[in-house]
């Protein structure tokens, strides 16, 4: 049995019909938790709207499930890495959750105000030894405030579970489930769709055979958003999840064989299980992959992410597939008539997402050799942030380096780069330059400058960042090449070792678990107002019993409606064509500006935004009308068959643009100003005077909640009720009454 956390929104109801879906769910009669970490967030505070809570509660639940022992720290971040939550914060969701990592548990719970040794003093909001309350320490009364900036305020990020309790008492695993044995399915879907679940790669080379344009799927992170947000539909999927071919490793003398369905978190344990137990000279490859897939999305995707899938999609900006060149990996591919045949990884790239497989092939397994000595194997990737995105520039560097005399010359060597070109990209001009060079300073000069033309970048690049990008490529090279002087240092007669100051380029990086904290002044006034009690809706939230809009049942006849969409970012509408709307299946109706009763403007404060753009849009996905049909799916599909011509426009995309072109929103000058500015600068009684510029990438937040509305009408449409996601209920009443 394996418990492991997923990215929910990706499984298709298809694909987890073999899994036993552990939910937060409660007994609503007494409202009793099942586990202590649904009480722990309730206490934190950590939940507002509570439309993560759900998705927080079980990848935490995961976690602990599948842990031998309290996870540390830095395991439950990392594990928490792919929930978002855009409104509670994160630092009470982590304080609600600290409890249970495998710190002492006095510094988080409410023992932790007190002195634990001596004078050492744990803030309680940090759960850090610090000098906030150590004047309480002293002697004077301790119990649950403590004192910052002279104010006595209530630590925020205080929680008295104690989590060490829970690990004995937990959920049983449904034993029917253990024993229910798994059988092949064959399904239909919307639109005529067909999904199959073979269990054997028999069946699934005759699946291929009847449907050669059949898409495989295994963890469904590529397909499902093809099919979901860009609008492809593909008539049969083939889950290939559970074939056991396709699901194995196999330890050989030479090097490690990976069944193409295996997911990234299993490659990820075998991994380091192999660099544990082999000669360390062999698994230079393996290290780096581990490195890599540490930085590749969170872990709900890694646990059902497949090796095969990330390699078949050959995404530019894969972050695997440059490794599995640079690395001298082979990819096994089988045809229909079970005829394998074997191919370089560093040839199976043929361009954007098209890889050397026949229809009627499928990717079998991938043999990923050992490293030999002194050959040595490296990942990089650079993304706007470390966790959870995708690599603006990626490589996989490798070089075998032979002793030849005094020196220690390249007798091989592969230098791999994604995000550069419509395929991953091998230098292949570079690796000539290397072969045979002496690996020293000079060889650094001369691949540098080899390289920045072998991998060119023009100015109008797709992707664009081109400066950046350039300098990302020969700064890989750069620490490779440290790297590899690092690994040989102190090597018989190998001259250069790293001067210490360099060391700091290769060092890879650790984030520490993260800090934070809240202080308030309780100022309590009657019943409530003023103390920090628990909201009431949370603990229907962390028990996923809070109702949403997309919970409420329709109603019998229900409509649903789908938004047509602006695709340009700055058009005048010349025309609006609904024949291909109309003459799909389930259509009800398609409403433009001139169909709104009432005012077709709105906005929060001042009303100078258009309900339905009526001639011009401004920006991409902007509403230009609404089309109803039977089904919620019916309705996406007939709004993406509503044609629209535009004459396009200038568009002023950026503030640099907007100040050139002086385009300023009317009346909206701020400045900001204390005291006298002018008086201040003139007189020098400032100690120092910093000018420039700063740029800030502001953006409104958005909604983790789909926006969505429940609307229907009595006493023949003079009563209308409302079930809306929305903070702002009165502008649906007035808006309403508009209408
Ligand atoms: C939130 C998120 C974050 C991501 N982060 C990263 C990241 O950091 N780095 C990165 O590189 N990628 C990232 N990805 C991309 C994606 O997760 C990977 O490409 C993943 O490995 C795909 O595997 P899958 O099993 O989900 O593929 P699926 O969607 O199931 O399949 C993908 C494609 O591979 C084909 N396929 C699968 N198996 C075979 C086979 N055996 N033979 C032939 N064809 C096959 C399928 O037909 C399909 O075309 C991310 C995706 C998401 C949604
Ligand atoms: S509570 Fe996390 S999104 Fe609202």
């Amino acid at each position: 049995m394996v418990i492991c956390g997923v990215h929910s929104i990706l499984l298709t109801i298809l694909v987890i019909l073999i899994f036993y879906v552990l939910t937060s769910a409660y007994s609503p009669a007494c409202l009793k938790f099942q586990h202590g970490l649904q009480e722990s967030l309730v206490l934190a505070h950590g939940s507002q709207c509570g439309f993560c809570t759900p998705g927080f509660i079980m990848s935490m639940y995961a976690l602990l499930r599948s842990s031998q022992t309290p996870p540390s720290e830095e395991q439950i971040e990392e594990s928490l890495a792919g929930n978002l939550c855009r409104c509670t914060g994160y630092r009470p969701i982590i304080d609600a959750f600290r409890v249970f990592a495998k710190t002492d548990d006095a510094l988080y719970t409410n023992r932790s105000s007190l002195s634990l040794q001596g004078s050492e003093f744990v803030c309680p909001s940090t759960g850090k030894p610090c000098s906030c309350g150590s004047k309480d320490v002293n002697g004077h009364n301790t119990t649950k405030q403590s004192t910052t900036c002279g104010k006595r305020y209530m630590p925020v990020s205080y929680n008295e579970i104690d989590g060490s309790t829970y690990c004995e008492k937990e959920l049983i695993f449904p034993p029917e489930l253990l024993m229910r044995k798994l059988t092949p399915l064959n399904l239909s879907g919307f639109g005529g769709l067909k999904w199959h679940r073979p269990l054997g790669l028999h069946h699934v080379l005759d699946l291929k055979a009847r449907y050669p344009d059949a898409k495989l799927v295994v963890g469904n992170s590529e397909v499902g958003i093809e099919m979901k947000l860009k609008g492809i539909q593909y008539q049969v999927l083939i889950s290939i999840a559970h074939v056991p071919e396709l699901n194995f490793f196999r330890v050989k003398d030479d090097g490690l064989e990976i069944g193409a369905a295996v997911r990234l978190s299993e490659l990820l344990d075998v991994l380091r299980k192999v660099v544990a137990e082999r000669d360390a000279h062999e698994t230079s490859s393996c290290k780096a992959f581990i490195e890599q897939i540490k930085w590749f999305a969170g872990k709900q995707i890694k646990n059902i992410a497949s090796v095969g899938g990330n390699i078949c999609t050959a995404s530019p900006i894969s972050d695997l597939n440059p490794l599995w060149m640079a690395a001298g990996a082979q990819f096994r591919i089988i045809n229909c008539k079970g005829d394998i045949r074997t191919t370089l990884a560093r040839d199976f790239f043929l361009g954007y997402r098209k890889v050397d497989l026949a229809r009627s092939e499928i990717l079998l397994s991938i043999f990923l050799p050992w490293t030999r000595p002194f050959e040595y194997v490296k990942e990089f990737k650079q993304a706007h942030r470390r966790d959870d995105d995708i690599a603006i520039v990626n490589a996989g560097m490798r070089i075998s380096l032979e002793e030849n005399g005094e020196k220690w010359a390249v007798a091989d060597a592969l230098i791999v780069y994604g995000g550069v070109a419509p395929v991953s990209l091998s230098a292949s001009k570079t690796k000539d330059f290397l072969i045979g060079k002496s690996w020293d300073q000079e060889l650094l000069q001369g691949a540098l400058s080899v390289l920045e033309k072998d991998i060119f970048l023009k100015e109008d690049a797709p992707g664009g960042m081109v400066e950046f990008r350039k300098s990302l490529i020969l700064s890989f090279f750069f620490k490779f090449f440290l790297w590899v002087c690092h690994q040989m240092d102190g090597k018989q007669s190998f001259k250069k070792s790293l001067p210490l100051s360099h060391l700091s380029a290769i060092q890879s990086f650790c984030r520490p678990s993260s800090i934070g904290s809240q202080d308030y002044e309780i100022t309590k006034s009657g019943t409530a107002v003023g103390s920090p009690d628990v909201h009431l809706s949370s603990k229907l939230q962390v028990t996923g019993e809070a109702e949403y809009a997309d919970d409420t049942p329709m109603p019998p006849n229900s409509l649903h409606a789908a938004l047509v969409l602006s695709r340009k970012p700055h058009a005048r509408i010349l025309s609006i064509d609904d024949s291909g709307a109309k003459s799909s299946p389930g259509f009800a109706g398609l409403f433009l500006s001139k169909d709104v009763p009432g005012g077709n403007n709105i906005g929060p404060v001042v009303y100078d935004e258009e309900l339905f753009a009526s001639e011009f849009v401004t920006c991409v996905g902007q509403i230009i009308g609404v089309v109803v049909a039977n089904t919620h799916e019916n309705a996406k599909f007939a709004a993406r068959k509503v044609h629209i011509e535009y004459e396009e426009l200038p568009a002023i995309l950026s503030i640099e643009d907007a100040l050139k072109s002086k385009s300023f929103h009317p009346n909206s000058e701020r400045c900001m100003k204390k005291g006298d500015v002018e008086l201040c600068f003139q007189s020098a009684a400032c100690d120092k005077i910093i000018e420039g510029e700063v740029q800030v990438g502001g953006q409104e937040h958005f909604y983790l909640e789909p926006q969505g509305s429940v609307i229907w009408t009595m006493d023949g449409g003079n009563e209308v009720h409302m079930i809306s996601s929305t903070q702002y209920s009165c502008s649906y009443h007035m808006m309403t009454l508009w209408s």
